[in-house]
C-alpha cells in the first residue's frame, strides 16, 4: 500500500466510486479542530459500546463456505490454524515512503517509483543501489524474529518486472534471488510464504507499488492481460510445485486492482481470475500436475457482498478448490476517520471489517492492516506522510495513545482471526524508515504497543466489538 493521491482504502460502508484522483492533499484533520472531545480509552471504551445492531446484520447471514477448507500445506493446518502475517512491504517492490533515505541516494527526486528509478538515474547506479537494498533490507535475521513473535506467515508483495520486462521498460530485476532466499529462510525458520503479485504490466491502480504510478492501463489492454498470465504461470511454474510447495502455501493473483473504475474492469478481472485459477492449478497444462496452493483473490475494496458467491466451489458449474478472499482494511485515507474517537475506531473496525468478514462466502484473510489513521498522518498526496502526529498526550485518545493501539491491535487481530470464515492476517508492514510503529510490526513489539506473544489478548473481541458476533467456529 502507499499513501498518495490515488489511493483511498475503502470500507465497505463508504465505497467512494473513482474519486481517488479528487483526495486532497496537504491536509492534516485535527481531531480537536472537529470538535471531538477527550474520552478515556479503557474501561470507557468498553462502557461507550453498545450492543451493536450493525453487526446482527452478520449474524443474519447463511453463507456456506467451501467445503475444503481444512487442508495441511507443508504441516500447517489451514482452516484450524490461524495465520498470523507480517508483510515484507518495501522489499521486492519498492515504496518510497517507506524509505526515503533510500530515495534520496539516488539524487533526483522525481524518481517516485521502480520505473522511474530505472529511468531517472545511471543504469549502474540503480543497480548497485537496488542490489544494496535488496541485501540488507530484509535478512535472515527478520525471519528469525517473525518467527520468534509467533507470527506464522510472510506476504512477499513483487513486481510482474521480476519474471518478465517488456521493450522501453527500464525495471531493474533480479529480485527472484532474493524471493528463493527469503522462501529458503522462511523455511529454516518453520514461517509459510505468500507470493504477492503487487504490480501488472499496464498497471492495475496507478500507484508507485504497482511499479509505475500514473494511468491505469492493465484492465483495458488485452496484451497487457495476457501478459500478466504468462507471468502468472512463471511463477505458478517455478513455485506452486515442490521444492516450493512446502513452503509457499498461497498465491495472490493481483494486488489492489481498481476495480471500481469501470464496468469493464470488473469483467476482465473476474475473467483474469478464473483464467489465472486454471494456469495455477496446471501450470504445465492439462497432462501436468496439478497443484495444491492456496489461490487468493483480492477484492479490489468491494464489498463481500459484491463478490457475493464468485468462485466458490460450484460457482458456474465449476470445480474450484482452496480459492480465498484478500480484504484490506484501514482507517488510515478517508477523512471521514479523522472525527473518530478512540472508541469510533474500534466501532467501526467492527461495524466495518467485522460485517465484511461475515459475509465471505470464500474463506478470507486480511491481507493488509495497519495502526495507522486519518488525523494521524499527514498525507502529501506524493509519497511522504509524516506519521506520529498523535501521541500518547493526545486527548483523544484518553488514558493513552499506546493502550489505544494496543486494543484497536486486539480487535483486528481477533476480527480477521474468528469472524465468519476468517483465516487470519497480514500487517502491513514488518518494518519502515520512518520510525513509524502505526506502519511497522517490529517497532510496535518494541514500543510496547503489541505484544511479544501473537497470541496474547487484553481483549477479547467480544468485549470490544461488545456484542457476540457471528459464528465463532470456521466452517
Ligand atoms: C447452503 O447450502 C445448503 C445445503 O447445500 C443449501 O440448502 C442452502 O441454500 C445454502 N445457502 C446459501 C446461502 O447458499
Ligand atoms: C536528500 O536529503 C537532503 C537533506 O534533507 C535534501 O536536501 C535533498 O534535497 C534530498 N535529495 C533528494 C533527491 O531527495
Ligand atoms: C532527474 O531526472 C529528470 C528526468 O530525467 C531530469 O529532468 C532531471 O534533470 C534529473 N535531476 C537531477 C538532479 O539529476
Ligand atoms: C491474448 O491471449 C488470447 C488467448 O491466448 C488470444 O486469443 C488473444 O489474441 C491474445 N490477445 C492479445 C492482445 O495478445
Ligand atoms: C498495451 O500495452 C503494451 C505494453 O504491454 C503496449 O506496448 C501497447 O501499446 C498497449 N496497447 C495499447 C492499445 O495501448
Ligand atoms: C458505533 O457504530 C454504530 C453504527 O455505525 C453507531 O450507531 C454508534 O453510534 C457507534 N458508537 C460509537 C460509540 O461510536
Amino acid at each position: 500500500m502507499r499513501l498518495g493521491s490515488n489511493t483511498v482504502l475503502m470500507s465497505m460502508a463508504t465505497l467512494v466510486l473513482g474519486a481517488r484522483r479528487d483526495f486532497p492533499h496537504h491536509r492534516v484533520l485535527s481531531r480537536q479542530a472537529a470538535g471531538v472531545t477527550g474520552q478515556s480509552i479503557i474501561p470507557d471504551l468498553l462502557e461507550g459500546l453498545e450492543k451493536n445492531p450493525a453487526l446482527e446484520v452478520g449474524i443474519g447471514i447463511n453463507v456456506n463456505i467451501s467445503a475444503d477448507l481444512d487442508l495441511d500445506l507443508g504441516g500447517f493446518q489451514y482452516g484450524s490454524d490461524k495465520i498470523r502475517g507480517v508483510n515484507l512491504g518495501g522489499w521486492l517492490v519498492l515504496e518510497k515512503w517507506l524509505m526515503p533515505e533510500l530515495f534520496n541516494e539516488t539524487g533526483n527526486a522525481s524518481i517516485i517509483d521502480e520505473w522511474t528509478w530505472g529511468e531517472y538515474q545511471p543504469r549502474d547506479q540503480a543497480e548497485s543501489l537496488m542490489k544494496q537494498h535488496w541485501e540488507t533490507w530484509i535478512t535472515e535475521d527478520d525471519f528469525r524474529q517473525i518467527a520468534a513473535l509467533g507470527l506464522t506467515h510472510v506476504r512477499i508483495p513483487i513486481g510482474y518486472w521480476a519474471f518478465q520486462v517488456g521493450p522501453g521498460e527500464p525495471y531493474i530485476t533480479g529480485q527472484q534471488t532474493y524471493l528463493d532466499k527469503g522462501i529458503e529462510w522462511a523455511r529454516e525458520n518453520g514461517i509459510k510464504v505468500l507470493i504477492d503479485l503487487h504490480g501488472v504490466p499496464g498497471s492495475q491502480n496507478g500507484n508507485d507499488h504497482s511499479g509505475r504510478a500514473g494511468p491505469i492501463d492493465w484492465y483495458n489492454n488485452a496484451t497487457n492481460v495476457n501478459r500478466t498470465l504468462e507471468v502468472v504461470r512463471q511463477i505458478a511454474q517455478k513455485y506452486t510445485l515442490p521444492p516450493y510447495s512446502d513452503v509457499v502455501t498461497m498465491f495472490e493473483l493481483i494486488n489492489e486492482p481498481s476495480v471500481w473504475i469501470s464496468p469493464l474492469f470488473a469483467t476482465v478481472l473476474k475473467q483474469y481470475y478464473l483464467d489465472a485459477y486454471e494456469i495455477v492449478r496446471r501450470p504445465f497444462g492439462e497432462f501436468g500436475p496439478t497443484t495444491d496452493i492456496i489461490v487468493l483473490l483480492q477484492d479490489g475494496f468491494q464489498p463481500m457482498t459484491w463478490w457475493g458467491d464468485f468462485m466458490t466451489p460450484n460457482y458456474n458449474g465449476g470445480d474450484y478448490e482452496r480459492v480465498w478472499m484478500d480484504n484490506h482494511y484501514y482507517q488510515a485515507f478517508n477523512p471521514s476517520y479523522g472525527l473518530l474517537d478512540a472508541a469510533g475506531h474500534i466501532n467501526t473496525t467492527c461495524n466495518e471489517a467485522g460485517v465484511n468478514f461475515a459475509q465471505a462466502q470464500l474463506p478470507i484473510v486480511d491481507g493488509e492492516w495497519s495502526m495507522g489513521l486519518w488525523g494521524c498522518l499527514a498525507n502529501d498526496g506524493v509519497a511522504q506522510p509524516n506519521v506520529g502526529t498523535c501521541n500518547d498526550a493526545d486527548p483523544n485518545f484518553g488514558s493513552g495513545y499506546v493502550r489505544f493501539n494496543r486494543a484497536y491491535w486486539d480487535v483486528q487481530t481477533q476480527i480477521y482471526e474468528q469472524v465468519g470464515n476468517g483465516q487470519g492476517w497480514f500487517y502491513w508492514t514488518w518494518k519502515n524508515h520512518i520510525d513509524s510503529p502505526e506502519w511497522g510490526y517490529q517497532l510496535a513489539v518494541q514500543d510496547g504497543w503489541f505484544p511479544q506473544d501473537v497470541t496474547d489478548h487484553v481483549h477479547t473481541r467480544t468485549e470490544l466489538c461488545h456484542i457476540v458476533v457471528i459464528r465463532d467456529e470456521p466452517r
